[in-house]
């Protein structure tokens, strides 16, 4: 039997490769990082800061609206949604501003880095994202939630907040509170002291009874189903890790501080065999920096961090952009697209899109190279 069969295996491989082939959503079109990216009415995709979400052989993409002067929200969240990553047809706004004066999601709110995830127990999509009042800077440093039965919406706004007030972070120690107590003053900002006790809570400590700051934000579900909330704390110095509950709406009071006093944001975040890595970006506002890359054994750590994965020209400044999601293709085995935005404060609306395929050293080391051009048919 064995005999007979073996001339015809790579038949049968060729055969059903090519079956598969022909059932690939992907196309020939490449992606183009920093280029006008057109939607299907030839308007260049406007959904920044964003997330997408796989859903029932479909990708939705939800972002940020951004106008021509302002960065604040005019509109609300944009989804767009695509078989193949590479044309996208809008499907209009997700989550509406308000116009209710009295409204934390008023017209001209900050609502920046939404995400959304898919709770298989309730039926229900659940978006979150970065809150700030209108009029108020980046002082609220909320975060807010919304859901919707229909993936691209509309998603009703259910609330915001600081993130589980009075409940400790499992990895703040008894001897961190006490060195934080036996301060006599409070060291001058960004000297060694003062880095030194935000590292032991000295901002988690000041925000524990009223709840962690959240600002730039992504969420991950793991393979359990479990979701987890990542966020910039303690005045972007620090990075939370939060459970979600169980409905995906609200925390489950579970939570790590992650690389405190390392100044972290714009979290991405990715599990590969069994490993969790996470790329950032440091804080310099909407100028790009050089990122930064950890990875844990779990989602609560520990986290340990690794030299910046971006190589070669620009590596330094991340190429131009900073960081907003990792996306695993469905399909693709080892393909996971880095994404990050190139920021255009003047004129927001122009700002561009960098997408590009994580690479993976012999050791499963994930690092990032510059491509003008790259085509998603071309991975396994
Ligand atoms: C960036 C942040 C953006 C936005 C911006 C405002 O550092 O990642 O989401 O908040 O600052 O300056």
């Amino acid at each position: 039997m064995r005999l007979v069969l073996k001339p015809i295996i790579p038949v049968l491989v060729a055969f059903f490769g090519a079956i598969a082939s022909a059932c690939s959503p992907y196309t020939d079109q490449p992606i183009r990082s920093g280029e006008i990216w057109p939607d299907d009415r030839g308007e260049h995709i406007n959904a920044h800061g964003g997330g997408i979400l796989v859903h029932d052989g479909t990708f939705y993409w939800f972002g940020e609206h951004k106008g021509e002067r302002s960065s604040s929200a005019f509109v609300g969240v944009t989804c767009y949604s695509s078989k193949d990553l590479v044309n996208w047809k809008y499907e209009g706004v997700a989550l509406s501003v308000s116009d209710d004066p009295a409204s934390d999601i008023t017209r001209g709110c900050t609502l920046e880095r939404p995400k959304v995830i898919y709770n298989k127990k309730t039926g229900k999509f659940v978006m979150w994202f970065h809150l700030e009042l209108r009029g108020r800077g980046y002082s609220a440093a909320r975060a807010a939630v919304a859901v919707s039965d229909n993936v691209t919406g509309p998603y009703t706004y259910i609330g915001s907040g600081r993130v589980n007030p009075g409940i400790p972070a499992e990895n703040v120690t008894d001897a961190d509170l006490a060195y934080i107590d036996a301060l006599q003053e409070i060291p001058r900002s960004w000297t060694p002291e003062w880095l030194e006790a935000i590292s032991k809570g000295l901002y988690y400590k000041r925000d524990f009874a009223g709840g962690q700051m959240s600002r730039d934000m992504t969420l991950f579900v793991d393979d359990d189903g479990k979701a987890y909330h990542i966020y910039a704390a303690e005045e972007n110095l620090t990075l939370n890790i939060a459970e979600l509950s169980d409905d995906y709406q609200s925390h489950s009071g579970r939570y790590v501080r992650v690389a405190p006093a390392g100044h972290n944001e714009a979290p991405a975040i990715f599990k590969r065999n069994g490993t969790y890595w996470m790329i950032t970006s440091g804080c310099t506002g909407w100028d790009p920096n050089a990122a930064r890359m950890f990875s844990a054994p779990s989602i609560f750590g520990p986290w340990t961090q690794h030299p910046n994965p971006c190589r070669g020209e620009k590596s330094e400044i991340t190429y131009g952009g900073q960081s907003t999601f990792i996306l695993p293709v469905p399909g693709k085995k080892d393909l996971f697209i880095f994404m990050a935005d190139i920021w255009r404060p003047r004129n927001p609306i122009d700002a561009r899109y960098i997408w590009l395929p994580i690479q993976f050293e012999q050791d499963g080391t994930p690092y990032l190279e510059w491509l003008d051009e790259w085509n998603i048919k071309d991975y396994k």
